[in-house]
């Protein structure tokens, strides 16, 4: 199973929970922004290949990929035979001017060889009941879900709320709080940007177009970013991620997590730009 890397700790885990092997197709930063490797895909391809697990809206990296980069993903995936998982828990979290695209919505051959799966819980911090829905329209494939399903017993008993809310969420109703959101993540990003750039030189924050996430490259400490993300909680008291811990492709990078007012977000830069400071000098 090919991931994307780096991504979200648990595709790595699952693949491997599950008796399967992950091989990395790590994005590429192109002019601070993050790309897909088609060229490096291609290679990672072989016979034993059965699924590429991709995540868009992506985390860590903050980007919802177009139309035109998931048409040449999916392409691909198609001349080899391999099927896509796509992971669009964060649907809905684009900046404005942005879209999201689902990987199946671009033409029916792409939709019969993919598995889309959304959950309300990003884009409305529902993650505490538990929901989540999948989009799979080759009745070969649902059926093999279906069944697997069956097997963990996670197809009985519905939570009847986590029901009402993706119900509710879907209907539309919600979009303009969302939409009202992430104008406001746009503006946080917007202000870690800057603030990076005056206050941790030598850091830098990959351009996004979407999510909730800050995604810093801090590999000019020369350190692990474990260690890093150590300092910043044992000296700052601000949890952020370790970016190794998201595959290749995340040494030496952290994540934060910009889905907080403003000034929460301003208090813990400036205490993280202190222990950035020391870092730089070594005294941490
Ligand atoms: C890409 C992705 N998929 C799935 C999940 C799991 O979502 P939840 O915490 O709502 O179960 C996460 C959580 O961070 C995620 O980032």
């Amino acid at each position: 199973m090919i991931i994307q890397t780096p991504v979200h700790a648990r595709f790595t885990q699952l693949v491997k929970d599950n008796g399967r092997v992950p091989v990395s197709n790590p994005l590429k930063v192109v002019d601070g922004r993050y790309e897909m490797d088609y060229e490096q895909l291609e290679r990672c391809i072989t016979e034993k290949t059965k699924i590429l697990w991709i995540c868009n809206p992506h985390n860590p990296v903050g980007r919802a990929w177009t139309a035109a980069e998931l048409q040449r993903l999916g392409d691909i995936c198609l001349s080899h035979g391999v099927y896509i998982l796509s992971d669009d828990i964060y649907y809905g979290m684009v900046y404005s001017g942005v879209s999201y695209t689902p990987i199946a919505s671009l033409s029916k051959e792409l939709s019969q060889i993919s598995i889309t799966c959304y959950s309300p819980s990003k884009c409305y911090n529902t993650t505490g009941v538990n929901q989540s829905f999948t989009i799979i329209e080759n009745p070969q494939m649902q059926e093999k879900y279906k069944k697997s399903l069956h097997k963990t017993d996670l197809d009985y008993a519905i939570n009847i709320v986590g029901l009402a809310i993706t119900e509710e969420t879907c209907s539309g109703s919600c979009d303009g709080w969302l939409k009202d959101f992430m104008v406001y993540v746009k503006k946080n990003h917007e202000y870690l940007t800057e603030f990076v750039k005056e206050q941790m030189p030598g850091a830098s924050v990959a351009e996004a177009d979407s999510t909730y996430f800050g995604w810093i490259d801090m590999r000019n400490l020369h350190l692990p970013s474990e260690k890093i993300a150590d300092a910043f909680l044992n000296e700052g008291h601000i949890l952020v991620n370790d970016g190794a811990a998201l595959g290749t492709g995340g040494e030496g990078y952290i994540r934060m997590n910009l889905a907080c007012p403003r000034d929460t977000l301003e208090m813990g830069l400036w205490r993280m730009a202190k222990v950035y400071r020391d870092l730089c000098a070594g005294e941490v």
